[in-house]
């Protein structure tokens, strides 16, 4: 089926695997303590923190959460931008960087029109991108085996 199997055994803490479903890159992404950390404290700059808008599209039930994960270590979204569908660029560093807020904490900034997630992809306020990145169906087919679709 379209439904794809993916081992993350390998995967350390701030990395990112792409894999491709339905001629969509999913980023797998290991998130690190203090990134998880710095989740709730963004949800006042965010358009959509709790990820209630349009969930049948954006977020399923078991990722309807502040990490929006099944583990809260890992995140797996669709890395197309909810605007126009450019591929945002990875900011998992933390810190002023060019076209960046200074207190930036980590996240995916979009070359496009400047939207900008945080590391759950959710997006910021006053961007162009309406919605949240969008966390596929996937599940657990054992600790370290992933199925997305
Ligand atoms: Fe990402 Fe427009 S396509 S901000």
């Amino acid at each position: 089926g379209a439904a794809v199997e993916v081992d993350i055994s390998n995967l350390k803490d701030g990395e990112k695997l792409t894999v491709e479903w339905r001629g969509k890159p999913v980023w797998i992404i290991k998130r690190t303590p203090e990134q998880l950390k710095d989740l709730p404290g963004l949800d006042g700059e965010l358009a959509d923190p709790k990820s209630v808008r349009h969930p049948e599209e954006f977020t399923p039930p078991y990722a309807q959460n502040e990490a929006r994960s099944i583990k809260p270590e890992i995140l797996v979204v669709v890395g197309i931008c909810t605007h126009l569908g450019c591929s945002p660029t990875d900011k998992f560093v933390a810190g002023p960087q060019p076209s960046l807020p200074a207190d930036w904490k980590g996240g995916f900034l979009c070359p496009c029109h400047g939207s900008t997630f945080d590391m759950a992809g959710r997006v910021f306020k006053n961007k162009p991108a309406p919605d949240n990145l969008q966390v596929p169906p996937h599940m657990y087919l054992s600790d370290t085996k992933l199925l997305i679709g």
